[in-house]
Protein backbone atom coordinates (compact mmCIF):
# COMPACT_ATOMS: atom_id res chain seq x y z
CA UNK A 1 0.00 0.00 0.00
CA UNK A 2 1.77 3.25 -0.88
CA UNK A 3 -0.77 5.55 0.45
CA UNK A 4 -1.85 4.67 4.48
CA UNK A 5 -4.50 6.67 5.77
CA UNK A 6 -5.07 7.11 9.92
CA UNK A 7 -6.86 4.45 11.40
CA UNK A 8 -10.47 5.20 11.57
CA UNK A 9 -10.49 7.52 8.50
CA UNK A 10 -14.01 8.30 7.23
CA UNK A 11 -14.80 6.97 3.95
CA UNK A 12 -17.98 7.32 2.22
CA UNK A 13 -20.31 9.58 -0.03
CA UNK A 14 -22.37 12.89 0.58
CA UNK A 15 -25.79 13.80 -0.55
CA UNK A 16 -28.90 15.88 0.29
CA UNK A 17 -31.91 15.67 1.00
CA UNK A 18 -33.19 18.12 -1.60
CA UNK A 19 -31.17 16.09 -4.18
CA UNK A 20 -32.13 12.51 -3.68
CA UNK A 21 -35.87 12.14 -1.96
CA UNK A 22 -38.36 13.04 -4.26
CA UNK A 23 -42.00 13.52 -3.40
CA UNK A 24 -43.93 11.06 -2.56
CA UNK A 25 -48.66 11.33 -2.28
CA UNK A 26 -48.56 11.48 1.51
CA UNK A 27 -45.37 12.46 2.34
CA UNK A 28 -46.82 15.96 3.81
CA UNK A 29 -43.60 17.81 2.73
CA UNK A 30 -43.86 21.38 2.20
CA UNK A 31 -42.53 23.15 -0.77
CA UNK A 32 -38.88 24.74 -0.67
CA UNK A 33 -37.74 27.32 -3.02
CA UNK A 34 -36.80 25.11 -5.42
CA UNK A 35 -40.57 22.96 -6.20
CA UNK A 36 -41.96 26.43 -6.33
CA UNK A 37 -39.17 28.11 -9.00
CA UNK A 38 -39.38 24.80 -10.92
CA UNK A 39 -43.21 25.74 -11.13
CA UNK A 40 -42.42 28.91 -12.11
CA UNK A 41 -39.95 28.62 -14.77
CA UNK A 42 -39.26 24.36 -15.47
CA UNK A 43 -37.39 25.30 -18.99
CA UNK A 44 -34.51 26.62 -16.08
CA UNK A 45 -33.67 23.24 -15.23
CA UNK A 46 -32.21 20.71 -17.64
CA UNK A 47 -34.36 18.88 -19.82
CA UNK A 48 -37.01 20.08 -17.82
CA UNK A 49 -36.25 17.78 -14.54
CA UNK A 50 -37.58 18.89 -11.53
CA UNK A 51 -36.87 18.62 -7.87
CA UNK A 52 -39.59 16.12 -6.96
CA UNK A 53 -38.69 13.81 -9.88
CA UNK A 54 -34.93 12.88 -7.98
CA UNK A 55 -33.61 9.36 -6.87
CA UNK A 56 -36.46 8.44 -4.77
CA UNK A 57 -34.65 7.72 -2.22
CA UNK A 58 -37.04 8.17 0.11
CA UNK A 59 -38.97 5.28 -1.02
CA UNK A 60 -35.64 3.26 -2.23
CA UNK A 61 -33.37 4.02 0.90
CA UNK A 62 -33.21 -0.06 2.64
CA UNK A 63 -31.76 -0.54 -0.88
CA UNK A 64 -29.45 2.12 -1.28
CA UNK A 65 -27.80 1.55 2.02
CA UNK A 66 -26.68 -2.33 0.61
CA UNK A 67 -25.08 -0.40 -2.18
CA UNK A 68 -23.69 2.18 0.42
CA UNK A 69 -22.18 -0.87 2.00
CA UNK A 70 -21.26 -2.90 -1.27
CA UNK A 71 -19.02 0.39 -2.13
CA UNK A 72 -17.22 1.08 1.09
CA UNK A 73 -18.95 3.81 2.93
CA UNK A 74 -18.05 3.81 6.57
CA UNK A 75 -19.91 7.13 7.16
CA UNK A 76 -22.49 9.14 4.28
CA UNK A 77 -23.95 12.38 4.77
CA UNK A 78 -27.07 13.65 3.80
CA UNK A 79 -29.24 16.40 5.12
CA UNK A 80 -32.33 16.56 6.82
CA UNK A 81 -34.91 19.13 4.53
CA UNK A 82 -36.56 21.38 6.58
CA UNK A 83 -39.51 21.65 3.92
CA UNK A 84 -40.40 18.28 5.09
CA UNK A 85 -39.80 17.88 8.95
CA UNK A 86 -41.43 21.85 9.47
CA UNK A 87 -43.12 21.76 6.04
CA UNK A 88 -44.54 25.59 6.59
CA UNK A 89 -41.16 26.32 8.25
CA UNK A 90 -42.48 26.77 11.66
CA UNK A 91 -44.85 25.27 13.41
CA UNK A 92 -46.48 21.80 13.14
CA UNK A 93 -43.70 18.98 12.77
CA UNK A 94 -44.78 16.41 10.05
CA UNK A 95 -44.85 12.88 11.77
CA UNK A 96 -44.19 11.21 8.25
CA UNK A 97 -41.06 13.03 8.36
CA UNK A 98 -40.10 11.90 11.71
CA UNK A 99 -40.59 8.20 11.02
CA UNK A 100 -38.73 8.37 7.75
CA UNK A 101 -35.25 10.39 8.83
CA UNK A 102 -35.22 7.49 12.14
CA UNK A 103 -35.32 4.96 9.83
CA UNK A 104 -33.10 6.01 7.40
CA UNK A 105 -30.69 7.07 10.26
CA UNK A 106 -31.71 3.17 12.00
CA UNK A 107 -30.87 1.19 9.03
CA UNK A 108 -27.67 3.07 8.05
CA UNK A 109 -26.94 2.38 11.95
CA UNK A 110 -27.37 -1.21 11.44
CA UNK A 111 -25.17 -1.50 8.47
CA UNK A 112 -22.23 -0.13 10.10
CA UNK A 113 -22.66 3.32 8.11
CA UNK A 114 -22.18 6.91 10.76
CA UNK A 115 -25.03 9.24 9.63
CA UNK A 116 -23.47 12.76 8.82
CA UNK A 117 -26.63 14.69 9.05
CA UNK A 118 -26.72 18.55 7.24
CA UNK A 119 -29.39 21.23 8.09
CA UNK A 120 -29.45 23.37 5.53
CA UNK A 121 -28.78 22.28 1.34
CA UNK A 122 -30.03 25.45 -0.24
CA UNK A 123 -33.32 24.47 0.37
CA UNK A 124 -35.57 27.52 1.81
CA UNK A 125 -39.15 26.33 2.97
CA UNK A 126 -41.01 29.09 0.69
CA UNK A 127 -43.34 29.59 3.47
CA UNK A 128 -40.08 31.74 4.39
CA UNK A 129 -38.99 32.44 1.57
CA UNK A 130 -41.71 34.73 1.18
CA UNK A 131 -40.91 36.78 4.20
CA UNK A 132 -37.58 37.49 3.15
CA UNK A 133 -35.86 33.54 3.42
CA UNK A 134 -32.41 34.41 4.94
CA UNK A 135 -32.60 38.18 4.44
CA UNK A 136 -35.03 38.32 7.32
CA UNK A 137 -34.16 37.60 11.33
CA UNK A 138 -37.20 35.63 11.41
CA UNK A 139 -35.85 33.10 9.44
CA UNK A 140 -32.79 32.95 11.34
CA UNK A 141 -35.27 32.05 14.82
CA UNK A 142 -37.17 29.53 12.61
CA UNK A 143 -34.12 28.04 11.95
CA UNK A 144 -32.78 27.88 15.62
CA UNK A 145 -35.70 26.30 15.84
CA UNK A 146 -35.14 23.45 13.38
CA UNK A 147 -32.14 22.93 14.23
CA UNK A 148 -33.35 22.35 17.88
CA UNK A 149 -36.26 20.04 17.00
CA UNK A 150 -33.35 17.98 15.19
CA UNK A 151 -31.19 17.27 17.75
CA UNK A 152 -34.04 16.54 20.25
CA UNK A 153 -35.33 14.31 17.69
CA UNK A 154 -32.30 12.38 16.39
CA UNK A 155 -29.43 13.49 18.38
CA UNK A 156 -28.84 10.21 20.28
CA UNK A 157 -28.15 8.60 17.39
CA UNK A 158 -26.97 11.11 15.01
CA UNK A 159 -23.09 12.33 16.58
CA UNK A 160 -21.92 14.62 13.69
CA UNK A 161 -23.80 17.80 12.62
CA UNK A 162 -23.39 20.49 10.51
CA UNK A 163 -25.46 23.35 10.49
CA UNK A 164 -25.03 24.67 6.42
CA UNK A 165 -23.55 23.24 3.27
CA UNK A 166 -21.51 25.74 1.20
CA UNK A 167 -23.56 28.94 2.56
CA UNK A 168 -21.70 30.94 0.22
CA UNK A 169 -23.66 29.39 -2.37
CA UNK A 170 -27.06 30.66 -1.82
CA UNK A 171 -25.45 34.30 -1.64
CA UNK A 172 -23.51 33.95 -4.87
CA UNK A 173 -26.89 32.29 -6.44
CA UNK A 174 -29.45 34.45 -4.43
CA UNK A 175 -27.96 37.47 -4.45
CA UNK A 176 -25.40 37.66 -6.64
CA UNK A 177 -25.01 35.75 -10.11
CA UNK A 178 -28.54 34.60 -10.50
CA UNK A 179 -28.48 30.66 -10.11
CA UNK A 180 -30.83 29.98 -7.02
CA UNK A 181 -34.01 31.43 -6.01
CA UNK A 182 -35.03 34.30 -5.51
CA UNK A 183 -32.26 35.22 -8.42
CA UNK A 184 -31.66 38.94 -7.31
CA UNK A 185 -28.59 40.86 -7.76
CA UNK A 186 -28.15 42.82 -4.60
CA UNK A 187 -24.89 42.70 -3.04
CA UNK A 188 -26.65 44.39 0.07
CA UNK A 189 -28.48 41.67 0.22
CA UNK A 190 -26.04 39.10 -0.18
CA UNK A 191 -24.18 41.00 2.81
CA UNK A 192 -27.40 40.73 4.87
CA UNK A 193 -28.19 37.12 3.81
CA UNK A 194 -24.69 35.84 4.66
CA UNK A 195 -24.59 37.54 7.69
CA UNK A 196 -27.72 35.70 9.22
CA UNK A 197 -26.52 32.30 7.68
CA UNK A 198 -23.56 32.83 10.10
CA UNK A 199 -25.45 33.95 12.82
CA UNK A 200 -28.03 30.92 12.52
CA UNK A 201 -25.04 28.74 12.61
CA UNK A 202 -23.46 30.03 15.66
CA UNK A 203 -26.69 29.83 17.72
CA UNK A 204 -27.57 26.32 16.74
CA UNK A 205 -24.00 25.50 17.47
CA UNK A 206 -24.89 27.30 21.20
CA UNK A 207 -27.97 24.85 21.05
CA UNK A 208 -26.28 21.95 20.30
CA UNK A 209 -23.54 22.40 22.93
CA UNK A 210 -26.07 23.27 25.61
CA UNK A 211 -27.83 19.44 25.07
CA UNK A 212 -24.80 17.76 25.83
CA UNK A 213 -25.39 14.82 23.73
CA UNK A 214 -21.96 13.71 23.18
CA UNK A 215 -21.58 14.54 19.53
CA UNK A 216 -19.89 17.31 17.42
CA UNK A 217 -21.33 20.13 15.04
CA UNK A 218 -19.50 22.05 12.50
CA UNK A 219 -20.12 23.70 8.60
CA UNK A 220 -19.69 22.35 5.34
CA UNK A 221 -17.46 24.77 3.69
CA UNK A 222 -16.74 25.03 -0.57
CA UNK A 223 -12.93 26.21 0.46
CA UNK A 224 -12.17 27.35 -3.29
CA UNK A 225 -8.42 28.50 -3.07
CA UNK A 226 -8.09 31.71 -4.68
CA UNK A 227 -5.00 31.84 -7.03
CA UNK A 228 -3.28 34.59 -8.12
CA UNK A 229 -2.29 35.21 -12.29
CA UNK A 230 1.40 36.24 -11.32
CA UNK A 231 2.82 35.82 -7.74
CA UNK A 232 5.19 38.12 -8.38
CA UNK A 233 2.57 40.53 -9.40
CA UNK A 234 1.24 42.72 -5.98
CA UNK A 235 -1.94 43.51 -8.04
CA UNK A 236 -2.77 40.40 -8.50
CA UNK A 237 -2.05 38.87 -5.20
CA UNK A 238 -3.86 41.82 -3.59
CA UNK A 239 -7.20 40.47 -6.36
CA UNK A 240 -6.65 37.13 -5.33
CA UNK A 241 -6.66 37.98 -1.51
CA UNK A 242 -9.77 40.21 -1.18
CA UNK A 243 -11.89 37.35 -3.85
CA UNK A 244 -10.20 34.67 -0.82
CA UNK A 245 -11.96 37.15 1.83
CA UNK A 246 -15.43 37.49 -0.28
CA UNK A 247 -16.03 33.94 -0.92
CA UNK A 248 -13.89 31.65 1.61
CA UNK A 249 -13.08 33.89 4.63
CA UNK A 250 -16.08 35.67 5.05
CA UNK A 251 -17.62 31.95 6.27
CA UNK A 252 -14.32 30.17 7.37
CA UNK A 253 -13.56 32.76 9.94
CA UNK A 254 -16.34 33.56 11.74
CA UNK A 255 -17.13 29.65 12.06
CA UNK A 256 -13.24 28.54 12.97
CA UNK A 257 -12.30 31.96 14.65
CA UNK A 258 -15.36 34.06 15.83
CA UNK A 259 -14.44 36.86 13.56
CA UNK A 260 -14.84 38.38 10.00
CA UNK A 261 -11.92 39.48 8.17
CA UNK A 262 -10.82 42.52 8.72
CA UNK A 263 -10.13 43.41 4.99
CA UNK A 264 -13.83 42.24 4.06
CA UNK A 265 -15.41 43.94 6.69
CA UNK A 266 -13.27 47.45 5.74
CA UNK A 267 -14.72 47.18 2.47
CA UNK A 268 -18.39 46.52 3.84
CA UNK A 269 -18.17 49.99 5.74
CA UNK A 270 -16.84 51.47 2.87
CA UNK A 271 -19.84 50.67 0.59
CA UNK A 272 -22.19 51.59 3.95
CA UNK A 273 -23.69 47.90 3.86
CA UNK A 274 -22.74 46.54 7.27
CA UNK A 275 -25.79 44.25 8.03
CA UNK A 276 -28.28 44.84 10.72
CA UNK A 277 -27.83 43.07 13.57
CA UNK A 278 -28.67 43.12 17.21
CA UNK A 279 -25.37 43.97 19.25
CA UNK A 280 -25.02 40.48 21.27
CA UNK A 281 -24.82 38.94 17.84
CA UNK A 282 -21.16 39.46 17.74
CA UNK A 283 -20.63 38.00 20.72
CA UNK A 284 -22.71 34.86 19.61
CA UNK A 285 -20.68 34.41 16.43
CA UNK A 286 -17.43 35.23 18.81
CA UNK A 287 -18.31 32.34 21.51
CA UNK A 288 -19.95 29.25 19.73
CA UNK A 289 -17.67 28.11 16.76
CA UNK A 290 -17.43 24.40 15.00
CA UNK A 291 -15.87 21.52 16.74
CA UNK A 292 -15.38 20.08 13.20
CA UNK A 293 -14.71 21.60 9.55
CA UNK A 294 -16.42 19.66 6.30
CA UNK A 295 -14.08 20.97 3.21
CA UNK A 296 -15.74 20.18 -0.38
CA UNK A 297 -13.36 21.41 -3.35
CA UNK A 298 -13.83 20.87 -6.95
CA UNK A 299 -11.94 23.75 -8.39
CA UNK A 300 -9.41 26.49 -7.69
CA UNK A 301 -10.58 29.70 -8.09
CA UNK A 302 -8.06 31.87 -10.71
CA UNK A 303 -7.61 35.70 -10.48
CA UNK A 304 -5.84 38.93 -11.73
CA UNK A 305 -5.97 42.64 -10.72
CA UNK A 306 -9.21 44.55 -12.05
CA UNK A 307 -8.72 44.98 -16.17
CA UNK A 308 -11.80 45.33 -16.98
CA UNK A 309 -14.43 48.43 -16.54
CA UNK A 310 -16.65 48.23 -13.17
CA UNK A 311 -20.06 47.45 -14.09
CA UNK A 312 -22.30 49.58 -12.33
CA UNK A 313 -26.02 48.56 -13.62
CA UNK A 314 -26.79 46.66 -10.20
CA UNK A 315 -25.22 48.04 -7.98
CA UNK A 316 -21.41 47.81 -6.39
CA UNK A 317 -20.33 43.71 -6.58
CA UNK A 318 -17.38 41.71 -5.29
CA UNK A 319 -16.11 41.62 -8.91
CA UNK A 320 -15.50 45.55 -9.09
CA UNK A 321 -12.23 44.28 -7.18
CA UNK A 322 -10.74 41.50 -8.84
CA UNK A 323 -10.75 39.69 -12.38
CA UNK A 324 -11.43 35.76 -13.30
CA UNK A 325 -7.73 34.96 -14.69
CA UNK A 326 -8.84 32.00 -17.55
CA UNK A 327 -5.65 30.47 -17.03
CA UNK A 328 -4.15 28.65 -19.99
CA UNK A 329 -3.29 24.97 -20.85
CA UNK A 330 -5.75 23.99 -17.21
CA UNK A 331 -7.00 20.81 -16.93
CA UNK A 332 -10.48 21.13 -17.38
CA UNK A 333 -13.63 18.99 -17.20
CA UNK A 334 -15.27 20.12 -19.55
CA UNK A 335 -18.84 18.89 -18.95
CA UNK A 336 -19.06 20.92 -15.25
CA UNK A 337 -16.65 23.86 -17.10
CA UNK A 338 -14.46 23.69 -14.17
CA UNK A 339 -10.50 23.22 -13.67
CA UNK A 340 -9.25 20.14 -12.08
CA UNK A 341 -6.49 21.39 -9.79
CA UNK A 342 -5.37 18.71 -8.06
CA UNK A 343 -3.16 19.85 -5.55
CA UNK A 344 -5.31 22.50 -4.44
CA UNK A 345 -6.68 20.27 -1.73
CA UNK A 346 -3.59 19.71 -0.32
CA UNK A 347 -3.17 24.08 -0.45
CA UNK A 348 -6.37 24.25 1.56
CA UNK A 349 -5.51 21.41 3.95
CA UNK A 350 -2.43 23.14 4.34
CA UNK A 351 -4.43 26.56 5.04
CA UNK A 352 -6.37 25.07 7.96
CA UNK A 353 -2.92 23.74 9.95
CA UNK A 354 -1.00 26.90 9.65
CA UNK A 355 -3.93 29.22 10.11
CA UNK A 356 -6.97 27.76 11.55
CA UNK A 357 -4.95 26.08 14.81
CA UNK A 358 -5.59 22.49 12.30
CA UNK A 359 -8.62 22.17 13.34
CA UNK A 360 -10.16 19.05 12.69
CA UNK A 361 -11.48 18.50 9.33
CA UNK A 362 -12.52 16.19 6.11
CA UNK A 363 -12.79 16.38 2.80
CA UNK A 364 -17.18 16.42 2.62
CA UNK A 365 -16.99 16.61 -1.11
CA UNK A 366 -14.60 16.27 -4.18
CA UNK A 367 -15.83 14.51 -6.96
CA UNK A 368 -16.43 15.19 -10.82
CA UNK A 369 -20.01 15.34 -12.55
CA UNK A 370 -19.92 14.09 -16.42
CA UNK A 371 -22.53 14.03 -19.02
CA UNK A 372 -23.28 11.27 -21.06
CA UNK A 373 -21.67 8.03 -19.17
CA UNK A 374 -23.72 5.83 -20.82
CA UNK A 375 -21.40 5.46 -23.12
CA UNK A 376 -18.54 4.03 -21.05
CA UNK A 377 -20.98 0.94 -20.03
CA UNK A 378 -19.46 -2.63 -20.56
CA UNK A 379 -21.28 -5.97 -22.07
CA UNK A 380 -22.03 -6.66 -18.14
CA UNK A 381 -24.18 -3.17 -18.18
CA UNK A 382 -21.29 -0.94 -15.67
CA UNK A 383 -19.94 1.79 -16.12
CA UNK A 384 -16.40 2.03 -16.61
CA UNK A 385 -15.81 5.28 -15.23
CA UNK A 386 -12.03 5.13 -14.91
CA UNK A 387 -11.79 9.04 -15.22
CA UNK A 388 -13.28 9.52 -11.94
CA UNK A 389 -11.08 6.95 -10.27
CA UNK A 390 -7.96 8.64 -11.40
CA UNK A 391 -9.86 11.82 -10.39
CA UNK A 392 -10.05 10.58 -6.75
CA UNK A 393 -6.77 8.95 -6.51
CA UNK A 394 -4.99 12.24 -7.39
CA UNK A 395 -6.71 14.32 -5.07
CA UNK A 396 -6.52 10.85 -2.40
CA UNK A 397 -2.37 11.59 -2.97
CA UNK A 398 -2.65 14.96 -2.04
CA UNK A 399 -4.63 14.51 0.95
CA UNK A 400 -2.32 12.02 2.37
CA UNK A 401 0.20 14.54 1.93
CA UNK A 402 -1.38 16.90 3.82
CA UNK A 403 -1.81 14.34 6.59
CA UNK A 404 1.95 13.48 6.82
CA UNK A 405 3.04 16.67 7.49
CA UNK A 406 0.51 17.18 10.22
CA UNK A 407 -2.88 18.43 8.70
CA UNK A 408 -6.10 16.71 11.26
CA UNK A 409 -7.45 15.60 8.11
CA UNK A 410 -10.05 12.52 9.32
CA UNK A 411 -11.72 11.58 6.16
CA UNK A 412 -12.62 11.89 2.69
CA UNK A 413 -16.42 11.96 0.94
CA UNK A 414 -17.11 12.08 -2.40
CA UNK A 415 -19.75 13.70 -3.76
CA UNK A 416 -21.45 11.77 -4.31
CA UNK A 417 -23.05 8.10 -3.91
CA UNK A 418 -25.00 7.43 -6.08
CA UNK A 419 -26.35 10.00 -9.54
CA UNK A 420 -28.74 12.37 -8.21
CA UNK A 421 -30.39 16.07 -9.15
CA UNK A 422 -28.08 18.65 -9.40
CA UNK A 423 -30.50 21.83 -9.13
CA UNK A 424 -30.82 23.27 -12.47
CA UNK A 425 -28.64 21.24 -14.08
CA UNK A 426 -30.98 18.56 -12.79
CA UNK A 427 -29.08 14.78 -14.01
CA UNK A 428 -27.01 16.30 -16.86
CA UNK A 429 -23.82 15.86 -15.60
CA UNK A 430 -23.66 12.26 -13.21
CA UNK A 431 -21.36 12.27 -9.90
CA UNK A 432 -21.68 8.82 -8.82
CA UNK A 433 -20.22 6.04 -7.95
CA UNK A 434 -23.85 3.88 -8.73
CA UNK A 435 -25.61 5.08 -11.87
CA UNK A 436 -29.44 6.00 -11.81
CA UNK A 437 -31.64 4.88 -14.81
CA UNK A 438 -33.98 7.28 -15.00
CA UNK A 439 -35.59 5.41 -18.28
CA UNK A 440 -35.57 2.22 -16.49
CA UNK A 441 -37.47 2.94 -12.52
CA UNK A 442 -34.46 4.99 -11.50
CA UNK A 443 -32.31 1.55 -11.25
CA UNK A 444 -29.21 1.83 -9.69
CA UNK A 445 -25.68 -0.30 -10.82
CA UNK A 446 -22.17 0.36 -8.60
CA UNK A 447 -20.32 1.70 -11.03
CA UNK A 448 -15.99 1.16 -11.42
CA UNK A 449 -15.59 3.81 -9.49
CA UNK A 450 -17.55 2.27 -6.73
CA UNK A 451 -16.49 -0.98 -6.71
CA UNK A 452 -12.45 0.63 -6.64
CA UNK A 453 -13.55 3.10 -3.58
CA UNK A 454 -14.93 -0.29 -1.84
CA UNK A 455 -11.36 -2.01 -2.18
CA UNK A 456 -9.92 1.42 -1.01
CA UNK A 457 -11.48 1.17 1.93
CA UNK A 458 -11.48 -2.28 2.98
CA UNK A 459 -7.14 -1.43 2.62
CA UNK A 460 -7.53 1.91 4.34
CA UNK A 461 -5.38 2.78 1.25
CA UNK A 462 -4.26 1.93 -2.33
C1 LIG B 1 -21.70 21.16 -4.33
C2 LIG B 1 -23.02 20.99 -3.65
O1 LIG B 1 -21.56 22.51 -4.61
O2 LIG B 1 -21.48 20.58 -5.54
C3 LIG B 1 -23.92 19.95 -4.28
O3 LIG B 1 -22.91 20.80 -2.27
C4 LIG B 1 -23.77 19.94 -5.77
O4 LIG B 1 -25.24 20.18 -3.85
C5 LIG B 1 -22.32 19.61 -6.11
O5 LIG B 1 -24.66 19.07 -6.40
C6 LIG B 1 -22.03 19.52 -7.60
O6 LIG B 1 -22.28 20.71 -8.25
P1 LIG B 1 -23.36 20.83 -9.39
O7 LIG B 1 -23.61 22.30 -9.53
O8 LIG B 1 -22.77 20.23 -10.60
O9 LIG B 1 -24.56 20.12 -8.91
Amino acid sequence: MTYQFPEGFWWGSAASGPQTEGTFPGDKKGPSIWDYWYEQEPEKFFDRVGPEKTSQVYKRYKEDIQLMKETGHNTFRTSIQWSRLIPAGTGEVNQEAVAFYHDYFDELIANGIEPFVNLYHFDMPMALQEKGGWLSRETVEAYVVFAKTCFELFGTKVKKWFTHNEPIVPIEGGYLYQFHYPNEINMKHAVQAGFHETLASAKAIKEYHALELGGEIGIILNLTPSYPRDEANPEDVKAAQIADAFFNRSFLDPAVKGTFPEELVTIIKELDMIPEHEAEDLVIIQENTIDLLGINYYQPRRIMAKETPIDHTNGPLPDDYFDNYDKPDKKMNPYRGWEIYEKGIYDILTNTRENYGNIKCYISENGMGVEGEERFVNDEGIIEDDYRIEFVKEHLKYVHQAIQEGTNCVGYHMWTCMDNWSWTNAYKNRYGFISVDLNHDAKRTIKKSGRWYKEVSDNNGF
